[in-house]
């Protein structure tokens, strides 16, 4: 029998048959009439693990040993998986993360929002990505010293600890690859690293953002403050050695929070953006402008959402797209010929949808800026009735203003695309509520080797 063993800590001892499964991917068994949940466990699996954590309702143990493994379970692809906080589903093979996920998710919708779905035809489709490693376009990589070394990396589970990491088995290489030219030439410049317990030091991050279709690469710092310095060093560097490279941007991160990055950017060299494109169309990704992490399932995922509401958007009636980013699904829909209101809070990312949307001559765009759960409200009380509205949040799901608005604008089509179960089970509850139903449920991985869950529920009015 095949077993894996891990370094065992403090706390009983528990033997486990891992039944379910928790929304951090987590195995979930049961012990003293309590869920135990078992991160790197998967279910059907036979587990020693020790109790690290012990609530009333839920204990949380350490993997010690898989006495009995199950069949999906593959040696990792990255040797820091486990200590970096990064991936949680290395541990099962591609196939059984989707079906993972799947379950994740019909779960969630069930015990949340009270939803049945998945008892038919085996369940929503997890729409598998074509490369389940090396696909992250953006990474940020927080900067520490460690033994007189400057070193990047990811911190650890529930920590701040840099674990150091060479090469991330999740993104771009070409990431890596500016990230460790910045390290090498921070180490040669003897630059001061932050210190987030002493709130001393400069350098706390250290991005690199690719264009997939265009092959840009743009690197940024993140500092502390502005710094007077020769870049040329740097510069050259990353033109030698990293493949597309098109630009440095320093960002300026003074608070003392969590928040990576700070609202200032300075150009210190080359374009402060790369391009992207997706359908043909050309994107402008500016330093703190979102865009999905996942160029190539992006394009799926917008191909179903465009697929659902260019069949039944009422021509002439405008369709909203609420949290629009850099207004990726606005410029979509726009090539379709469908009018679009754009809402959207950071100024960067409407700056960039303006910029790519006059730049490819589209027409029948606005985009806003401000919260959605305030635009929204107000473009409906002055009498907007769109033909169809896609919501794109944030993990902390929708505001009810939002969902309040939409209704009163008895808007005939929802898009829903979520990268949170939770949240979006909470929400669909609510729709359900204010005269929605569901209508098509499709999760498009767009995060392998993680847990996370990316989701596109398709609703009309009922
Ligand atoms: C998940 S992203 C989606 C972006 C875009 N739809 C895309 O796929 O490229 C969520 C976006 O909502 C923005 N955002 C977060 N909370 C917001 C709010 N309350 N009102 C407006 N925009 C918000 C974020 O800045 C981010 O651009």
């Amino acid at each position: 029998m095949r077993r894996t063993r891990r370094a065992p800590p403090g706390g009983p001892r528990l033997r486990l048959l891992i039944e379910g499964l928790g929304s951090e991917g987590e195995g979930v068994g049961r012990a003293q009439g309590r869920a135990v949940f078992v991160p790197f466990a998967l279910p059907g699996e036979r587990v020693l693990a020790r109790v690290v954590h012990a609530g009333a309702r839920r204990l949380v143990a350490e993997l010690d040993e898989v006495l009995e493994p199950a069949p999906e379970r593959v040696r990792p692809p990255c040797p820091v998986f486990g200590r970096c906080g990064g991936c949680q589903l290395q541990h099962a093979g591609y196939s059984a993360q989707l079906a993972l996920k799947r379950r994740l998710l019909v779960e969630t919708l069930r015990s949340v929002g009270g939803l049945e779905v998945g008892e038919r035809d085996g369940g929503p489709r997890v729409l598998a990505a074509p490369e389940p490693l090396g696909y992250r376009n953006r990474g940020q990589y927080p900067v520490a010293r460690q033994a007189r070394r400057v070193v990047t990396g990811f911190f650890a589970p529930r920590s701040h600890a840099v674990v150091p990491v060479e090469a991330c088995a999740i993104h771009d290489p070409r990431v890596d690859q500016a990230v460790r030219v910045v390290r090498a030439w921070a180490q040669r410049e003897r630059l001061r690293v932050y210190d987030e317990e002493r709130r001393t030091g400069w350098l706390r991050h250290v991005m690199a953002r690719v264009g997939v279709a265009s092959g840009q690469v743009l690197v940024v710092l993140v500092g502390r403050h502005e710094l007077r310095c020769d870049w040329r060093a740097l510069t050259r560097e990353l033109g030698a050695r990293v493949p597309g490279v098109v630009g440095l941007v320093l960002n300026l991160q003074p608070a003392s929070s969590n928040v990576i990055l700070g609202r200032r950017s300075l150009p210190l060299w080359g374009q402060p953006h790369v391009e992207e494109s997706l359908f043909g169309l050309r994107f402008r990704l500016s330093v703190g402008s979102f865009f999905q992490v996942n160029t190539r399932q992006a394009e799926q995922l917008f191909g179903r959402v465009r697929a659902f509401l260019g069949e039944a958007a009422e021509r002439g009636r405008p369709v909203v797209d609420a949290y629009s980013g850099v207004g990726v699904l606005a410029q979509v829909l726009a090539q379709a010929n469908l009018p679009v209101v754009g809402i959207e809070v950071v100024p960067q990312a409407v700056a960039d949808a303006r910029a790519s949307a006059r730049a490819q001559g589209l027409g029948g765009l606005e985009f806003h800026e401000g919260l959605v759960e305030e635009v929204l409200p107000r473009l409906v009380a002055r009498g907007l009735r769109p033909g169809a509205v896609v919501l794109d949040p944030p993990r902390k799901g929708c505001e009810p203003a939002v969902l309040e608005a939409l209704a009163r604008s008895r808007v005939p089509r929802v898009a829903y695309v979520s990268c949170h179960p939770g949240t979006l089970a909470r929400d669909l509850a609510e729709l359900r509520t204010l005269g929605y139903r569901l209508h098509t449920l499709e999760a498009v991985d767009m995060f392998p080797q993680t847990a996370h869950v990316e989701t596109f529920a398709g609703l009309v009015r009922a």
